[in-house]
């Protein structure tokens, strides 16, 4: 079931190419540019909040990505398609660098079961490596149709967009389980000291 999405709400938070928190975008429904930067006030929040937002910016992807699956072949919407094609992989490799560099060592280190988060940690590299490979795919398909090119086989860039959609939404909900409430103990925990 598709839902319209539109940006004119959401911050879509981004993380700089050194995994650093970094900048939040906001964009408007008229395409317009997003708006200044705000690196003081960003890198002051925590890396559970860093986190939390991450996931959201995540899963407001996955929702753009399932509207434009929904309107293939043709009733997609060109600008929409260039506007994820412009962030998708710079916002999904920027989000991957900051959990690999720093939400999972903290994970690694709270966890009581050392076997076991190292398992999930490897999982979810994984599944990193998985979701950018797919995401360099959708954005060539979405560039494409930004640009008016025909779509050759609309089926199948429909599964791979759902394929994508999917494991983001599943990974997002494995991390929210198992690695939110662990940073948010010891966030908890540190503010009490
Ligand atoms: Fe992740």
């Amino acid at each position: 079931m598709s839902r319209p999405v539109g940006f004119g709400t959401h911050k879509v938070g981004l993380f700089n190419s050194v995994g650093a928190p970094g900048v939040g975008m906001e964009f408007s429904d008229a395409g317009s540019p997003p708006a200044r930067p705000d690196m003081a006030s960003e890198s002051a929040l925590s890396p559970l909040t860093l986190m939390r937002r991450a996931h959201r910016n995540q899963l407001v992807l996955c929702d753009a990505i399932e509207d434009i699956a929904d309107r293939l072949p043709g009733n997609a919407d060109p600008i929409q398609c260039l506007r994820i094609a412009g962030m998708l992989v710079p916002l999904l490799r920027g989000i991957h660098r900051y959990e690999e560099d720093v939400i999972f060592r903290s994970f690694e280190s709270l966890s009581p079961d050392a076997e076991s988060s190292a398992r999930s940690i490897q999982r979810l590299r994984a599944e990193h490596v998985e979701d950018e490979c797919l995401a360099d795919e959708i954005t060539e398909a979405l560039l494409a149709i930004g640009h008016g090119d025909q779509i050759r086989n609309p089926e199948a860039l429909g599964y791979m967009m759902r394929t994508f959609f999917e494991t983001t939404r599943r990974h997002v909900a494995f991390e929210r389980e198992h690695i939110l409430p662990l940073l948010a103990q010891a966030a908890k925990s540190t503010s009490a000291a």
